[in-house]
């Protein structure tokens, strides 16, 4: 165990093994995600004392060094962040000072708190990832509309209540999804855009006695705003947290419905789906067995980031000010998102690779399923709908079966199979990946 970055002298020991692996143990280790964050917020902010006259320029250099050599040792193994440290914020020390010697190395906490330290790391951390969610998004969307383009007529059968309802088409079920996931871009890079304030230069949620250059700082780590009051800096830590989990969550709700889909598309009493063999596993007993393993824990990820927002939200109830507790916001935060991220990004190549099954689309289409068209055309002739209804409700067994593709052309209203409006998805996918 390296010194307590807090030890004073004629301190005794401090905690032992058993409390250091309590206050530390799993915490050290997702550290390793927030360094990087780590360094560039102490690279930041170590320009940021020079620019008030509290270290030299040549101090500030080092320093910027000492970190950049941190994050190359780091890259190539050559530093671990591991137990023997209580945190990443002080590894980070600690490797300063052993490099620059305790009179340099001493110098970089000078005006900040790792309640600041840690808090800065984050946002970078969740910004940084609601990036990721919201391109994942744009790319899922992208796949989904470019095979509405292609296969948008495919005449499928639309269900309520899982019931046969009326005839739609392929195009409508993925443009649908294109639609979803469009949304969920948009909330991702608005969530991005909410939590995009610098904690930095609160320190431990009282500010300090020296004229922080706050706003170039932040301006420096590509922040558009600051966390201006201190105890606001900390008080957010964990509401922030949630709402990122929000956004993603957004997202792998809806995969976990497209997951659905899918798993039922795929069965053999469907069978409007084939998945490609490697989408697929096989059965330990039964030889005959393809089973649609991926597209089911796709569907469970969503568990994960709702099992983790409720965690997440359950440590919040606290007074204002650090409490310890917030460290606990941070193993959810960084779970949900390890897991969320990586299903999500099977997704895009998941859709490009599905085959349909036309015919049996079509076979599902039974003449029933036409009812609601024929209720309609009768009532534009002029019959009021309720009787037209009635009419074709108390004759359903002769409803005809119509042509189902010439049916979805005529269904016109907007946004339905025969005026799908995928421009109007396109552009605002477009606005979406250029932001
Ligand atoms: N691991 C801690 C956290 O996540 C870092 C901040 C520690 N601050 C303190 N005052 N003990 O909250």
């Amino acid at each position: 165990m390296s010194d307590f970055i807090w030890k004073k002298s004629g301190q005794g020991d401090g905690p032992g093994e058993a409390v250091m692996q309590f206050l530390a143990g799993e915490d050290v280790v997702l550290d390793r995600q927030l360094i990087g964050f780590d360094i560039r917020a102490s690279q930041a902010h170590v320009n940021g004392l020079a620019q008030v006259g509290i270290l030299d320029e040549d101090e500030a250099r080092q320093l910027v060094d000492g970190l950049d050599g941190i994050a190359a040792a780091l890259q190539a193994g050559d530093l671990v962040l591991d137990e023997t440290f209580e945190d990443c914020h002080s590894a980070l020390e600690a490797w300063l000072t052993e490099r620059l010697g305790p009179l340099l190395g001493g110098k970089v906490h000078t005006g900040r708190s790792r309640n600041d330290q840690v808090a800065v790391a984050l946002r970078l951390y969740m910004k940084d990832r609601l990036d990721a969610l919201s391109a994942l998004c744009v790319d899922t969307a992208s796949v989904l509309l470019a095979r509405a383009r292609d296969e948008g007529h495919l005449p499928m059968p639309g269900y309520t209540h899982l019931q046969r309802a009326m005839p739609s088409s392929a195009g409508l079920w993925l443009a649908g999804h294109a639609e979803a996931f469009i949304d969920n871009a948009q909330l991702a890079a608005l969530t991005r855009d909410w939590l995009d304030a610098s904690p930095l230069g609160t320190a431990s949620g009282f500010g300090v006695n020296l004229p922080l250059a706050r706003d170039a700082v932040a301006e420096a780590l590509g922040f558009g705003r600051l966390v201006v009051n201190p105890q606001y800096a900390q008080n957010a830590r964990g509401k922030v947290e949630l709402q990122a989990l929000g956004a993603l969550g957004a997202a792998t709700a809806d995969l976990r419905r497209l997951a659905w889909d899918l798993s039922l598309f795929t069965t053999s009493e469907f069978d409007f789906v084939r998945l490609p063999d490697g989408w697929c596993t096989g059965s330990s007993i039964m030889p005959n067995k393809r089973n649609p393993d991926v597209v089911e824990l796709l569907r469970a990820a969503h568990g994960t980031v709702a099992g983790a927002r409720t965690e997440l939200e359950s440590v919040l109830g606290l007074p204002s000010g650090y409490q310890r507790d917030l460290q606990a916001t941070k193993p959810p935060l960084l779970r949900a998102f390890e897991a969320g991220l990586q299903a999500l990004a099977l997704l895009p190549e998941l859709l490009a690779a599905f085959e349909w099954n036309p015919d049996a689309m079509q076979a599902a289409i039974s003449p029933e399923m036409f009812a609601t068209d024929l209720s309609v055309d009768m009532a534009r002739e002029g019959m009021p709908f309720r009787d037209a209804y009635r009419e074709v409700g108390s004759r359903l067994g002769q409803v005809k079966a119509e042509d189902a593709v010439q049916s979805l052309e005529n269904r016109v209203s907007p946004g339905a199979c025969g005026a799908l409006e995928l421009d109007r998805l396109a552009a605002r996918l477009d606005h979406l990946a250029k932001k």
